[in-house]
């Protein structure tokens, strides 16, 4: 069954890629692109490319890339068929083609089958509940009950089933859905029968009303079903389980619904039920999504992250509600994001209050009562412990646990400002207690490690040595001790060769006297890529200017000329201009205005030569060799100078970081670890630049 090709031409004519993609990640205007974190890496700097010129996108980090079509399979994982379905629906493009036969669902892959399956029950759900007498007058009162408008019912595209056994499978069977697929989907039960007997086969949910659980692009992939007659033997609500589109710990109820306003609002209001999203979705405040009974996982939260770094949790003020905010607490800050708490008088959920108090009181409650982790924690910990000392200590150092989940140094920094002034103690000894933590958090995980090596873990690796698996704990001193006795820089400057020095006489620094440090190549390399290639294009859209000088945006050449060569093209490039070789080569040009232009242009001139020489000292450094022309080896080689360029700097700072720490005998313990730190972050990316580049790690 296939889509007309001038409906296809239709869909792919209205689908703008940053509407397309700003369904699943905020976009963020740099210059004439967007930019994101990437939706199909865990990334914390954006590398995630929206070309809207060429409609297309590209991930420097992942190298996914695509038109909108294209993101779509991508994202959702499904085939070109469906994700062309999804745009037409988003467009309203109605696309004519018969009805699907059971021989056309085969072919789709079962992912496909499943949303398909899913999406007749939620159909068949909805019409239940408003075209049937069980269903009016059970179903659609009980909303009514609750408050829920046609258009809230609507929005979430609410259901009932029938309190039959089988309902949904009688329709499913003759619509053509096998009894295979609808339990694929959760949908129906199987229970074998006794020895010769037959299966018995039923609904899964009955008599019960249906809330749709939707993903970010507003499939159905599940259902919560909540039971309507008090019965103690059965759960207030009954749950789609696992399915191949239905993970629990990646979904959060709501997202769909919400994602536009958590953009707009630029916060995401975190609740624990249907009810409490549909509510407040109801009075105005849109920007709510529920965790749905399970506790908050760090894939739910990745998911808010998309949409807005400001997360609010807004939980019943019970003991339960409190020990699961606390719960989430940690979660969200491990993850970066920036955190508030609420809590809601006791009794009370945001579904209750919300009916209770009306939407601008509401609105007034979260203003003026939401905290930061800080004073959440700190209001706590102080009526307790009142003048009991011990208790304090115990508040703070509460405190300073969820401090040592933020991924940031420097926010933990501000931070322990803050708890000094909550706790009026002084700053320094909050520091010392994240510092002990840290240290007593890394010796923890560096004991579990061990007690797993000794278990049979076979991999005999480092965990700190592997960019995969970052230590969640800072590095303890021993730690970092080993690693500076293993550490010797990969190019140390007096590995080259005499005959790699190349022409010219810019190499004065003392400590390179004679022989050139590996670095000035590289900075050659690069400025000589953007003399003769700057205004081409890697990626279409982007040029290699545009990309050597993003990469490059906190990084300043060590070398003269270089130094001043890329600070001109920034400069042309900040007034929209990109250099070419003509505008060093002119005599005429404003190239003789420039500071030092002579020797400028002696440079550029060196580097635009054809004749350009590669001697075996520029092969060693595995520096492009100016024969090709194709674009592909061009992107190639400014990413390999790029690369080779954050190598080296990462390098150069390990190296001093090792002196400062062999040093670090008359310093302070706080002060070593700071060390420590840095010297860990350094080497991680030397190590996953090492893997990107190919160059075996040893050690
Ligand atoms: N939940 C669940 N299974 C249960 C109970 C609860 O999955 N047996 C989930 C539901 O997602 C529910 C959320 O936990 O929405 C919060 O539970 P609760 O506060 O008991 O329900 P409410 O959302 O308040 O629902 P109602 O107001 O209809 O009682
Ligand atoms: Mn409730």
């Amino acid at each position: 069954m296939r889509i007309p090709e001038e409906t296809v031409e239709r869909i792919r004519q209205s689908a703008d890629i940053l509407e397309v993609i700003n369904d699943f990640v905020s976009l963020k205007k740099r210059g004439s692109n967007y930019i994101a974190c990437c939706p199909f890496h865990n990334e914390k700097t954006p590398s995630f490319n929206v070309n809207p010129t060429r409609q297309i996108y590209k991930c420097f980090g992942c190298g996914k890339a695509g038109d909108s079509v294209r993101f779509i399979m991508d994202i959702e994982n499904i085939g070109y068929g469906e994700a062309l379905r999804y745009l037409a629906k988003k467009y309203g493009i109605e696309i004519e083609e018969q009805e699907q036969t059971p021989e056309d669902l085969l072919r789709q892959n079962e992912r496909e089958s499943l949303l398909i399956v899913l999406n007749f029950a939620k159909t068949f759900f909805q019409e239940t509940l408003k075209t049937t007498d069980e269903g009016k007058s059970i179903g659609l009162s009980y909303f009514r009950e609750r408050g829920f408008t046609n258009p809230t019912m609507d929005a979430f595209e609410l259901g009932y089933t029938l309190d039959q056994w089988d309902a949904l499978l009688k329709e499913g069977l003759r619509r053509g859905y096998s009894r295979d697929l609808l339990e694929k989907a959760g949908l129906i039960l199987v229970k074998e029968g006794a020895t010769g007997g037959d299966n018995k086969v039923f609904d899964r949910f009955r008599g019960r009303v249906m809330f749709p659980i939707h993903n970010v692009s507003g499939r159905v992939i599940a259902f919560g079903a909540r039971i309507l007659k008090t019965d103690k033997n059965q759960p207030k609500y009954l749950n789609s389980p696992e399915t191949t589109v239905y993970h629990k710990s990646q979904v959060l109820y709501g997202i769909y619904q919400a994602k536009q306003a958590i953009r707009q609002e630029d916060v995401c209001y975190l609740t624990e039920g249907y009810t409490d999203v549909i509510s407040l979705h109801q009075a105005g405040i849109r920007n709510v999504v529920a965790s749905s009974g399970t506790s908050l996982t760090t894939d739910q939260i990745r998911l808010i992250s998309r949409f807005t770094p400001n997360v609010t949790i807004l939980y019943d003020g019970d003991a339960a509600g409190i020990k699961a905010a606390l719960r989430g607490l940690d979660m969200v800050l491990e993850e970066g994001l920036n955190l508030k708490l609420l809590l809601l008088p006791d009794g009370e959920d945001p579904d209750s209050y919300v009916h209770k108090i009306g939407a601008d009181a509401f609105k007034a409650y979260i203003r003026e009562h939401s905290q930061d982790f800080i004073d959440f924690k700190a209001s706590r910990w102080l009526t307790e412990a009142g003048d009991n000392p011990l208790k304090r200590a115990e508040g703070i150092s509460d405190v300073c646990v969820s401090i040592t989940k933020i991924p940031d140094a420097l926010k933990r920094q501000t931070l322990s400002q803050r708890v000094a002034q909550v706790f009026h103690v002084s700053e320094q000894s909050v520091i010392s207690e994240i510092n002990r933590l840290l240290r007593k958090q890394h010796d923890q995980s560096k004991k579990d490690s061990e007690r797993q090596q000794r278990t049979g873990d076979s991999s005999g690796r480092k965990p700190a040595m592997s960019p995969g698996s970052v230590p969640s704990g800072e590095p303890s001193l021993d730690d970092i001790n080993s690693l500076l006795d293993g550490f010797t820089p990969e190019h140390p400057d007096m590995d080259f060769p005499a005959e790699a020095v190349a022409p010219g006489k810019f190499f004065t620094d003392e400590r390179t006297k004679g022989v050139r440090a590996p670095l000035s190549y590289q900075e050659e390399e690069c400025v000589r890529l953007l003399i003769n290639y700057g205004v081409r294009e890697l990626e279409p859209g982007i040029t290699l200017c545009q990309y050597v000088l993003s990469e490059l945006h906190d990084i300043d050449f060590q070398t003269s000329p270089y130094d001043l060569i890329l600070t001109l093209f920034r400069e042309a490039y900040s007034r929209g201009d990109i250099l070419t070789a003509s505008n060093f080569l002119n005599r005429r040009s404003e190239a003789s205005e420039w500071p030092r232009g002579a020797e400028i242009q002696n440079q550029a001139i060196h580097l635009t030569t054809p004749r350009y020489e590669i001697s075996e000292g520029w092969l060693k450094h595995e520096i492009f060799v100016p024969s090709e022309e194709e674009v592909g080896i061009l992107a190639d080689a400014a990413y390999r100078n790029i690369l080779r360029i954050k190598k080296l700097l990462a390098e150069q700072r390990m190296a001093t970081l090792q002196q400062l720490l062999r040093e670090s005998g008359n310093k302070s313990p706080e002060e070593a670890d700071q060390l420590l730190t840095e010297f860990m972050h350094f080497k991680r990316i030397d190590i996953e630049i090492s893997s990107l580049l190919g160059t075996v790690i040893s050690g």
